[in-house]
């Protein structure tokens, strides 16, 4: 039988994705894009936001150039926008710091922001095909099925062993370097566990690696890897104040770049709406209508669910300018708008 790599490499050329956009013109910064995109968002979401990313920005020197806020707008729905803002921190590094280009080594590109080992990997295996090996979720259950971990997989020591599996099965063929094994290999993980090793109902019968995988012989493909142990989300509560002026303008604070939403734009959001009114008797604004309040919605973070209370309040406008405040059209979609934002001024915009 041939080797694990080699088979899964087979069948990736077979039947695995060959079109994807960041499949053509394989350079770091491209596959750098891609990747961090596809962190935690799937393929089919990202492709149309990828394919304006690059349009704006084709290079590392457009993006190092950019402003945030611009940045943050083609982010815009993706989510976890802290990936969008190490994306363009980091290309200031890689231009100011290494000309313009990703370094030559794996622990110097695990240095930079936004980049831990497995996207490090992937990008230096697909783009300059590197011997290294990733562990993205796809790669974690393909694993761990194989080798029969029946540890949940976040637990230290399991992590560990995943990662040597991980290594144990690189390419090892003498011809690896010269015929782009390590790249190729990589890209084939991901296709097996999207395509094959799949969550739900994995397809055991097209599978390469069925004959010696661990999970199948003993019939555990449906338990493993081992879901993490569930802990309630907490839930929080806030207003959010539409201030809506004569004009139908709406007012927007940008939040610190640290934090919740961090640079991007919100309604002004306060623990409950005694604080509202207070912060409001303070600023040179005139309420001109009474106060609407609209159902309560809730948006899930990653630690926690927030429930939120819109409050539409129509206010003569004398200009708040503190920092960080804008009056926008409902309509507005040229600055980076947190998913509620979003959701409120679509709402708007229906009135
Ligand atoms: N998920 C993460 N990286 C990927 C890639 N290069 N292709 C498809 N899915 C991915």
């Amino acid at each position: 039988m041939s080797s694990f790599s080699q088979r899964i490499i087979d069948w990736h050329l077979a039947h695995g994705r060959h079109n994807l956009p960041w499949q053509h013109d394989k350079s770091p910064y491209r596959v750098w894009v891609s990747e961090i995109m596809l962190q935690q968002t799937q393929v089919a979401t990202v492709i149309p936001y990828y394919e304006r990313f690059m349009q704006r920005f084709p290079n590392v020197h457009s993006l190092a150039e950019a402003e945030q806020d611009e940045v943050l707008a083609l982010w815009t729905g993706l989510g976890y926008y802290a990936r969008g803002r190490n994306l363009h921190k980091c290309a200031q590094i890689l231009v100011t710091e290494h000309g313009g280009e990703f370094p030559p080594t794996l622990d110097e590109v695990i240095a930079l922001p936004g980049i831990g080992r497995s996207t490090a990997a992937a990008i230096l295996s697909i783009s300059r095909n590197y011997p290294a090996v990733i562990m993205d979720g796809n790669v974690k259950r393909v694993l761990a099925r194989h080798i029969g971990e029946t540890r949940y997989p976040g637990e230290r020591q399991a992590e560990k062993d995943l990662w040597q599996a991980a290594e144990e099965r690189i390419p090892q063929e003498p011809e690896a370097s010269a015929n782009n094994l390590y790249g190729i290999y990589t890209q084939a993980m991901m296709d097996m566990g999207a395509m094959i090793c799949t969550r739900n109902k994995p397809l055991c019968n097209d599978c390469p690696v069925a004959s010696d995988c661990t999970a199948l012989a003993k019939g555990l493909t449906a338990e493993l890897p081992t879901r993490k142990p569930k802990k309630e989300k907490p839930v929080r509560q806030c207003v959010m104040l539409i201030l809506r002026d004569e004009q139908g303008k709406l007012y927007l604070q940008q939040q610190p770049s640290s934090g919740l939403w961090g640079g991007l734009y919100i309604f002004p959001r306060f623990d409950d709406i005694n604080s509202a009114w207070h912060w409001l008797d303070k600023q040179p604004l005139q309420a001109s209508g009474e106060p609407e309040t609209w159902s309560d919605f809730r948006h899930t973070f990653t630690h926690f669910h927030l429930d939120i209370t819109p409050v539409l309040q129509p206010v003569v406008n004398s200009g708040i300018a503190e920092q960080g405040g804008a009056w926008v059209k409902a309509h507005e979609r040229s600055i980076g708008l947190a998913r509620p934002t979003e959701k409120l001024l679509n709402k708007l915009t229906l009135l």
